[in-house]
């Protein structure tokens, strides 16, 4: 059954609320530091007008949120694009119109300014999410890795000893290894040349 649900944008007391339903959307750190983040982004989404922050209410009662931001597919492809962000419903409200009604909302967002690329992002094993996106023709574009940078430095240590190049470019000792190994090559490529 459809319910009636009206949209608004987010204020600072809807800081609470969000908190519950984007836990796994916020960083990792206490409740406290979390409630200090969404009011940073409230207040950042109040003041842009590049960005909205948006609740879906069922009388007065907050049911959904979105955040929706106008920018460019990304640093190198400038394609104006607008992005969407953890369109959420609480569990009691799901399957009655709200996810779509959070969607249009940013859609609408979209229109309002000629932006013709509509892009969000869903957790890799979030099958609801990727079902929702699918149903309103979004498709897979990219895989975000994310990993510590500790065990990113730690892997490419790893790697780093495996290579030999990077062997040879470690103290006196490889540096002159280095030297030697240059003016091979470049005595090679004279005997090239004159051959
Ligand atoms: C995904 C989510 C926002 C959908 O909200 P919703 O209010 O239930 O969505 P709607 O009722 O507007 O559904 C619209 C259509 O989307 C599709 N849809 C929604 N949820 C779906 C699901 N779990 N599986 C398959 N299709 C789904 C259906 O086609 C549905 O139409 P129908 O109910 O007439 O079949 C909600 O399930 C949710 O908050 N999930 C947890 C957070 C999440 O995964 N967010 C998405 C991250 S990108």
């Amino acid at each position: 059954m459809r319910v009636p649900v009206t949209m608004r944008e987010a204020r600072a007391d809807d800081a609470l609320f969000l908190l519950g339903i984007w836990q796994d959307a916020l960083r990792m750190a206490d409740a406290q530091e979390q409630l200090g983040d969404l009011e940073t982004i409230i207040g950042a989404a109040d003041a842009s007008p590049d960005q909205r922050l948006l609740v879906a209410e069922c009388g007065s009662e907050p049911v959904g949120a979105v955040y929706v931001r106008a920018t460019t597919f990304g640093p190198l492809n400038l394609e104006p694009t607008v992005q969407i962000f953890a369109p959420h419903v609480v569990p009691s409200f799901r399957r009655r119109g709200v996810g779509r009604m959070l969607m249009e909302a940013a859609v609408a967002f979209a229109e309002e300014r000629g932006i013709r690329t509509i892009a969000a992002a869903a957790s890799a094993g979030g099958r609801d999410g990727n079902r929702f996106l699918a149903r309103i023709g979004l498709g897979a574009q990219a895989v975000m890795r994310v990993a510590p940078t500790a065990v990113v430095r730690s892997r490419l240590n790893v790697l780093g000893r495996a290579l030999p190049h990077a062997r040879l470019q470690r103290g006196p000792k490889q540096s002159s290894a280095v030297g030697e190994l240059l003016a091979a090559r470049r005595s090679q490529r004279r005997s090239h040349t004159v051959a």
